[in-house]
């Protein structure tokens, strides 16, 4: 039986989709992974998921157009067994073709989300529609309101060539430029970055970080950093990501609680974008992207929020989080610490509800929070 260590070097020495190898290796690596995070501690879904009958029953099944084998989905949850999720889809084929493991992952993430469910159809409502959560800026640092989105024909990032990531890119940067008033702003090539100024930016959340080993062992980051790349509108609250982990993430963030403003912003942008881009949409599955976890519509709604007296307690604060459908996350984003007391929490879910249930469940569960931590000063 191959060992973690060599089944990670197998797939991390050879930068390659499997495809490129034969089908018997793929079968091999598949039941070595499998045999070693079954033993493992890993609380992944894939781990709870991937059973022995789902794994013999879509083991041999490849996509039918990108040929994506079911290593390309979980070979970065068999690297990393720290991972939360630990599955992609290399191409929106993916999705069907290895249903049996996706299907039960992504129920589990959603909170629900089951076989026969459909996403509802786009309902954005309206940033009035959700008052400011801290008007007094207690607790709130900044508010982010995101989505991503994938173009139609293009299937993710391991599937992609380097001349799709330029394709993309070029794609995408034409209908940028066209964006007006607060929206207008510079698009920034990654290639073309000094690497002071790529921290800079990263060090003010603006910028996406390098070299996350979830994605890599996906075969997320080939060609890096070609085609990648960030837009900044002036104010520095609209941002656009180009062909990270999706081919676009719109981002629109601010100092302050003022999610309406935010969230209103994002609206805009997302939808002057989609006047002249057709974006990967299915009927189930809501807007496709490269992670499960961001399938439907594609939102994380984040505060970076100082909370002394829940956060004393980390895991009492994630208990709290969770009975809101929340997730807590470090100051540097994913997979990062909390520093400076700062957390990062946002909607958990964002499939099966419509755009304007995913913010409301946002807005409850942070105004909860704030309650929480004034009753525990209080008690104090
Ligand atoms: P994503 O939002 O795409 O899932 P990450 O969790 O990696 O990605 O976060 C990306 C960046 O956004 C990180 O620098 C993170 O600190 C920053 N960020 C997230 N939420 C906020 C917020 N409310 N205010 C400021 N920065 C934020
Ligand atoms: N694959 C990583 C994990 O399982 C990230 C999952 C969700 N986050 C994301 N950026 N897609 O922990």
């Amino acid at each position: 039986m191959m060992s973690l260590r060599l089944t990670r070097g197998i797939l991390k020495n050879n930068a390659i989709r499997s495809y490129s190898r034969a089908p018997c290796e793929i079968i091999e690596i598949l039941e070595s992974g499998f045999e070693t995070l079954s033993q493992s501690k890993s609380k992944s879904l894939l781990k709870k998921h991937l059973t022995r009958e789902i794994l013999d029953k879509i083991k041999t099944k490849v996509t039918p157009s990108y040929c994506s084998t079911l290593l390309d989905c979980i070979q970065s949850g068999l690297c990393n067994h720290d991972s939360g999720v630990g599955i992609y889809a290399p191409d929106p084929e993916a999705y069907s073709t290895f249903s049996e493991l996706f299907d039960p992952i992504i129920e589990d993430y959603h909170k629900g989300f089951k076989k026969a469910d459909k996403h509802p159809a786009t309902c954005f409502g309206y940033g009035s529609d959700f008052p400011n959560l801290d008007p007094e800026e207690r607790f709130i640092v900044s508010t982010r309101v995101r989505c991503g989105r994938s173009l139609k024909d293009f299937p993710f990032n391991p599937c992609l060539t380097k001349k799709d990531y330029r394709h993309l890119e070029c794609m995408i940067t034409k209908v940028l430029k066209t964006l007006c008033n607060d929206h207008a702003g510079k698009y920034l090539p990654l290639s073309c970055m000094e690497p002071e100024q790529q921290q800079k930016l990263i060090d003010e959340h603006l910028l996406f970080k390098e070299g996350d080993r979830f994605l890599q062992d996906a075969n997320a980051s080939r060609f890096w950093p070609t085609g990648r790349g960030i837009f900044i509108n002036k104010n520095r609250t609209f941002l656009v990501w180009v062909n990270e982990e999706d081919h676009i993430r719109v981002i629109s963030m601010e100092k302050g609680g003022d999610l309406g403003r935010v969230y209103e912003r994002m609206i805009i942008g997302v939808e002057s974008l989609a006047h002249s881009l057709k974006f990967s949409h299915d009927k189930r599955l809501g807007y496709l992207t490269f992670c499960p976890s961001n399938l439907g519509t594609t939102i994380r709604a984040s505060v970076h929020i100082k909370l002394p007296n829940l956060g004393a307690d980390r895991a009492k604060l994630e208990e709290l989080a969770n009975k809101y459908n929340l997730q807590v996350r470090g100051t540097a984003g994913e997979h990062s610490e909390a520093k400076g007391g700062v957390y990062d929490i946002s909607n958990k879910r964002r499939l099966g509800l419509t755009e304007y249930q995913v913010v409301l469940e946002m807005h409850k569960g942070i105004s909860a929070l704030i309650d929480a931590e004034c009753q525990a000063g209080s008690q104090k």
